[in-house]
């Protein structure tokens, strides 16, 4: 296998501000300057996300590439899928700097962006006008921090992108902006829900419809959630954000600043919320299990938890993106050793084990 040069880059990169060297990533992404990952094509990985065939269920996380700046670059490095935004309909600057603070002894990040982001105008001008037919490519949908009408907000978005995304999805947790959490309401959500699905009937040949929900809620909460995504019979759910709380075992220096925590003190949580969301919607829901996947193993325990495909971001900031690579070795190794032929064979297999 080709050297992983990582390893030998990311001291220059942690040495700079967290979102100073995203922004170096991004445009090295862009520009092409990131050698390619060995790619590995295992038809035990194969899988099909959203009526698209996809090379193996691990993706980018939405907020890496908020401004489709880079999508092509992603699926080159050997994601199987790829979540662009959030995006809002209006630019917005977002949070003061800093904002984006590395947590390296617990392999973790903490972010308070606030949707910073060129806005549709700025996404449009980067993803083609009709969805790619062979990528599948997810745009994440927020409504603007200082936006009178929330609701329509997601509207005009989902009007706009629906024609360029493979899957859209309704970002109902984001812990950053007030306008990020109205919609953890059942009324609200279910109100905005059926007006979505004006726009996009179900069985019209639109993009798929997701819900992304944080781990902050209460399990009845989540079960009205939950309830009302299924009543507006929604594709699936993207389980999940950010959570404000702290971990009592976080030891970095920047483990008190305000924002969504991800990365490794995610993994449980999420996963836990994932079997929660599994248990209660069974297959009538498409769940892509996202929350400190840093591993093959990481990724095997949330579709056994109930996840059809996985999404990772803050892993990368400490690996690189050789991880794509042994996460999808491992995953495969650990598919076979249990005698599955395929990652759907394998979806939910664990959710009895997963408590919470
Ligand atoms: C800097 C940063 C920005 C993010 N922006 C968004 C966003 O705009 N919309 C969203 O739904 N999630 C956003 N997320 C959350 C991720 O998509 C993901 O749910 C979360 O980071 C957990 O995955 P991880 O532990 O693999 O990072 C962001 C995360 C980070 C670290």
């Amino acid at each position: 296998m080709a050297l992983d040069w990582f390893p030998l880059v990311r001291p220059v990169l942690h040495a700079l501000d967290a979102e100073t060297a995203h922004r170096l990533t991004l445009r090295a992404l862009a520009s092409g300057l990131v050698p390619r990952p060995p790619q590995l094509d295992d038809p035990v990985l194969h899988t099909s996300l959203f009526g698209y065939r996809l090379p193996n269920p691990i993706g980018i996380a939405a907020g890496f590439d908020k401004m489709a700046e880079a999508w092509q670059a992603l699926f080159g490095l050997g994601f199987g899928f790829v979540e662009v935004g959030g995006v809002t309909p209006l630019p917005q600057v977002g949070n003061p700097r800093p904002r984006l603070f590395r947590l390296p002894e617990d392999h973790a990040v903490i972010n308070r962006m606030g949707f910073n982001n060129e806005g549709l105008a700025g996404l449009s001008r980067r993803l083609p006008p009709s969805r790619p037919p062979e990528q599948l490519v997810g745009i994440n949908l927020a409504a603007n921090g200082d936006s009178a009408d929330p609701a329509q907000d997601f509207l005009t978005l989902t009007e706009a992108l629906a024609p360029r995304a493979g899957f859209l999805t309704i970002d109902i947790s984001c812990p950053n902006t007030a306008n990020g959490k109205m919609f953890l309401e059942p009324g609200p959500l279910d109100q905005l829900l059926a007006r979505v699905r004006q726009i996009v009937p179900v069985g019209s040949g639109g993009p798929a419809i997701l819900a992304k929900s944080g781990p902050d809620v209460e399990p009845a909460r989540l079960q009205e959630i939950v309830e009302v995504v299924l009543t507006h019979r929604l594709d699936g759910m993207i389980v999940c954000n950010t959570t404000v709380e702290r971990p009592t075992t976080l030891v970095s220096r920047h483990r008190e600043e305000r924002g969504g925590l991800s990365g490794r003190p995610l993994f449980g949580p999420s996963t836990r919320m994932l079997g929660a969301v599994r248990r209660q919607a069974g297959d009538r829901l498409t769940l892509i299990g996202v929350g400190g996947v840093a591993s093959g193993a990481d990724a095997y325990a949330k579709i056994r938890a109930g996840a059809s495909a996985v999404q990772l971001y803050t892993a990368l900031v400490y690996h690189g993106p050789y991880l794509i690579h042994r996460i999808q070795q491992d995953l495969a190794q650990r598919l076979r050793a249990d005698g599955y032929l395929s990652v759907a064979e394998a979806v939910g297999s664990g959710v009895a084990e997963v408590v919470g």
